[in-house]
Parts: structure tokens; C-alpha cells; sequence
């Protein structure tokens, strides 16, 4: 009889073995059924967490799991206040995923102008502009905002994938799939996409152009390649130590929250001929302003 407990787990082996439960094949059948459920059960709710409909991701059980792995430090205020340090990235940019770098490597809070209500579970800086904050993010780009900033730090990346991603971004938490998602998106895309190619180059060229300040230009592609190198030197700008440790934590927990976003391909497809040549206008002009300003020695880079 005891044969066919090895076949179980050792608490169901128990279970089956308790007297209670009547005749031995009674016994091994509920197991049996037992083990079913609970297998479907766990394998569907897996399943519809890893599917990919977005809206069953993002609220499917797994998600918290696997999108907040152990964090690498508890999140705390600094002993003494900060340089006030603005965070500048156009949206899609990646910002989330820079603050959430610094986070893990220094155990600081990042803050942010704008409240985004998704954030404030990892983020407890969201909204908070102070001097507790080792970086606040920013989108404001008239001239008074710019001239309050002591340092800054803007995150630039290629146009063309922050537009799709911030476009994706903002469609993805509705509960819709497949076809319609898809017809939604199309619709949508066509109108959102219009005036997007100029505020990206606005933001960051008033940015470029404008503060006065410590400047870090740091390029989303290049710190998307080499994390390690490139947050070095942004920490080496803010003026923070952090160790060998802090930055493998840093790097383990940046590659399981990369794994949660969506990835495009075939951006450019998205956008129309005419579309791309503004686009390409745009980002040459900013690159020539970049390189002169590098040039002009005007921003701490090695
Ligand atoms: C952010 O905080 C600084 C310093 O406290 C302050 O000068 C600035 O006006 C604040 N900005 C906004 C938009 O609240
Ligand atoms: C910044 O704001 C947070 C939250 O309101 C607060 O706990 C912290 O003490 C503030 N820091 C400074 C320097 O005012
Ligand atoms: C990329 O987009 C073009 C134009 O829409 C299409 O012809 C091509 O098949 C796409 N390639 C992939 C790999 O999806």
C-alpha cells in the first residue's frame, strides 16, 4: 500500500495515508483528483499571467512577483540634503527604469514632478520634489524651470522607440486583446503620433541649450549595453559611492525588470516616409547641438 506514496508529495502522501478517508482506492483516487486541481490550477494562472495580452499580465497575479524582484536595499532619506538634481527624459525615454537603477544600487529615493499613481508602490519619492531626492524627474522644459535645477541628468534615446513605447505604454493597461487592441492602436497612433517628433527634440534641445548647471547626457542605448560602465560614471556625477556589490544587485534586478517590458520590433515600419524624414531632421539637429556642446567642454564627460 505504501507503494504509492512516493509517487507524491510528501504532505499528500500524508493526506492520503490518514485514516479518515475510507478504502485505500477511495484514498488514492481523491489524491489523484487533488492533484489535478491544484495543478491546473497553478498552471492556468500561470499561463494567463506570462500570456500575451497585456491587460492579463499586468493584472494577473504573478505580475508583482516578477516585476519587483527582492529589492537590493531598503529605500531611505539621506542623512544630509542633496544637490538638487533633475532627471530629464521624454517620455518612453526610460526614466522609470533609470530611477529604479539608481534606487538599487544607492538605497536612495528618486522623485518626480508629476505623480504617476502606478509608481508610488516602488517608487515612495513619486511626486515628491525636495532635497531628500537624490534625482527628480522632469518634462518641464520652460526657461524658469530649467534655471532652478543645480545639476542635471538627461536621459536621451532614438525618437523613434520612445514615441512607440510611450504610445504603447499608455494604451496597454485597457482590458482589451487580439484584434481590437491592434484596430485601437492603429486609430489611435495615427493622431498621437503627429506632434510627438517635435516635443521630443523641444524637451531636450531647451534642456541641451538652456541650463547653465552641471550637465550628464546619458544615452539610453549605450547604458542599455553597458549598464555597469554607465551608471559608474552617472554615480561618480551625483557624487554617490557605491560598491562592486551594489552595482551586481543593481545589474540582476535591472535584467528581471527589463524582462517584464514590452519589446518592439520593426519600429520604424510604425512610422510613415514623411513622418521619418521630420524625425530624422529633428535628430541630427539635436546631435549637432549635442556635439557642440560637447565640444565646448559644457558637461562633465569623460
Ligand atoms: C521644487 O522645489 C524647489 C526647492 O524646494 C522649489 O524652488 C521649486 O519651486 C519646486 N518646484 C515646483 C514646480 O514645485
Ligand atoms: C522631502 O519630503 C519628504 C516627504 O514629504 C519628507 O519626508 C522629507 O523630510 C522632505 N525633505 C526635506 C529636505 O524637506
Ligand atoms: C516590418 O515592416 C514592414 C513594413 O510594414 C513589413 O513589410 C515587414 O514584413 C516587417 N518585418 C517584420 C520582421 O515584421
Amino acid at each position: 500500500m505504501s507503494s504509492e506514496a512516493p509517487f507524491f508529495p510528501t504532505e499528500l502522501a500524508c493526506l492520503c495515508k490518514m485514516q479518515s478517508f475510507g478504502s485505500c482506492r477511495v484514498r488514492i483516487l481523491l489524491c489523484v483528483i487533488l492533484i489535478n486541481v491544484l495543478f491546473f490550477n497553478v498552471f492556468s494562472i500561470y499561463q494567463l499571467s506570462h500570456s500575451k495580452t497585456n491587460w492579463a499580465r499586468i493584472h494577473g497575479p504573478f505580475y508583482a512577483l516578477a516585476f519587483f524582484p527582492r529589492s537590493c536595499k531598503e529605500l531611505r532619506l539621506p542623512d544630509k540634503p542633496l544637490t538638487r538634481t533633475a532627471l530629464v527624459g521624454f517620455p518612453g525615454s526610460g526614466t522609470t527604469w533609470l530611477r529604479y537603477l539608481i534606487q538599487q544600487a544607492t538605497g536612495l529615493m528618486t522623485g518626480s514632478m508629476q505623480v504617476d499613481s502606478h509608481l508610488k508602490s516602488s517608487f515612495p519619492g513619486e511626486g515628491i520634489n525636495n532635497s531628500s531626492m537624490l534625482v527628480v524627474r522632469t518634462r518641464d522644459y520652460r526657461r524658469e524651470h530649467i534655471a532652478s535645477w543645480e545639476k542635471a541628468v538627461i536621459l536621451l534615446r532614438n525618437p523613434y522607440d520612445s514615441i512607440l513605447i510611450e504610445y504603447y505604454r499608455r494604451v496597454m493597461t485597457t482590458p482589451i486583446i487580439g484584434e481590437k487592441l491592434l484596430a485601437k492602436l492603429k486609430r489611435g497612433w495615427q493622431r498621437y503620433v503627429r506632434k510627438q517628433p517635435l516635443a521630443w527634440f523641444r524637451l531636450n534641445l531647451e534642456w541641451l541649450q538652456h541650463f547653465q548647471g552641471a550637465l550628464f547626457v546619458i544615452h539610453y542605448e549605450k547604458l542599455k549595453a553597458k549598464p555597469v560602465e554607465e551608471m559608474k560614471r552617472l554615480f561618480h556625477f551625483l557624487g554617490q559611492h557605491v560598491t562592486d556589490h551594489d552595482l551586481n544587485c543593481m545589474l540582476k534586478n535591472s535584467y528581471n525588470y527589463l524582462k517584464m517590458k514590452p519589446r518592439v520590433t520593426n519600429v520604424t515600419s510604425h512610422f510613415s516616409r514623411s513622418l521619418q524624414a521630420e524625425i530624422n531632421r529633428y535628430r541630427a539637429r539635436l546631435y549637432r547641438v549635442l556635439s557642440d556642446a560637447r565640444n565646448k567642454k559644457k558637461w562633465t564627460r569623460p
